[in-house]
């Protein structure tokens, strides 16, 4: 019988015969699957220009990987970035996103992410803080976020680090053609529960390359066979989010943006924007 209530996004293209991939996906949307509409499916041109955008993105985490150490503070991290792009012909997308007041987001221990550069944050020794950088580039986007230990910090916090690292891994291996956004977030969570850390559930990887945020939401927990198809041609993130203690967290009412930990626990996270390529996920922000 035919189900209203399927969301149908595919639509093969008027007055052409299906492709293969047209009936793949018709398959699933027939099953009541979330499919991709059309303009997730990025061109080839497309896919070239957030190349570059990764490729510009990726030497700015470089270059903030030669500089932070402690004694600075995150203000200055932003300077750097913020000069860094410029000088090499991109834009900070950050920078007035949605009132975002800064071009880069530094998140230290239990600011989980969106972390405001501050002059009167100073980075200490023990410190474990994710550098969140997006970069637009002749209108394309890469978005990309590592975590730095500030000197030498507790096994706990290095631990909670490394998992988080080993978490966006077994995403990105637990991805392949034709495989739902559920998968992913499947193999995160079981991967952070096993070692005794928790996921964020209120903040989610996301599809970008032509904006900055876009279908579908790639959420880091969840069932298998859930959540939107993913086909060759798609872009997203995976950032998984890992927290040492509970899972919840709470924004800071003043700006509206700081995202912090309920239990002031530390949280770590890793992120890479990926290419969904025939062969499973090729990372765009190596
Ligand atoms: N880079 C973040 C992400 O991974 C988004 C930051 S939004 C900002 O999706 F406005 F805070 F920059
Ligand atoms: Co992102
Ligand atoms: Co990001």
């Amino acid at each position: 019988m035919f189900d209203k209530n399927i969301q149908r996004n595919w639509h093969p293209l008027k007055g052409q015969p299906l492709t293969e991939m047209d009936r793949k996906i018709l398959a699933f949307q027939n099953k009541g699957k979330l499919c991709p509409s059309r303009d997730l499916i990025k061109t080839p041109e497309q896919i070239e220009g957030i190349r570059r955008a990764g490729v510009l993105n990726t030497a700015v985490l470089d270059m903030v990987a030669e500089n932070i150490k402690a004694g600075m503070s995150t203000e200055a991290i932003n300077t750097l970035v913020h000069n860094f792009t410029i000088e090499h012909g991109g834009i900070p997308a950050p920078l007035n996103y949605e009132g975002f007041p800064k071009s880069v987001c530094v998140s230290v221990n239990d600011v989980v992410c969106h972390g405001i550069p501050s002059e009167e944050e100073i980075l200490q020794e023990g410190d474990i803080v994710n550098v969140d950088v997006t970069t637009i580039l002749d209108g394309f986007f890469a978005d990309a976020s590592r975590m730095f230990i500030i000197g030498k910090t507790s096994p706990e916090k290095e631990k909670l680090v490394k998992v988080a690292k080993e978490c966006l891994e077994i995403g990105m291996e637990a991805a392949h053609p034709y495989c739902f956004v559920g998968d992913i977030g499947n193999a995160i969570a079981k991967h952070a529960h096993k070692n005794g850390f928790t996921i964020v559930r209120d903040l989610c990887g996301h599809g970008t390359g032509n904006h900055f945020h876009e279908e579908p939401d790639v959420e880091h927990y969840g069932r298998k066979g859930t959540g939107m198809l993913l086909v060759p041609g798609m872009v997203f993130t995976i950032e998984p989010m890992v927290n040492m203690g509970d899972w919840e967290v709470v924004v800071d009412e003043e700006d509206g943006w700081q995202v912090y930990t309920e239990d002031y626990q530390p949280s770590a996270q890793w992120e890479h924007t990926f290419l969904m390529t025939e062969d499973g996920l090729e990372i765009l922000t190596k």
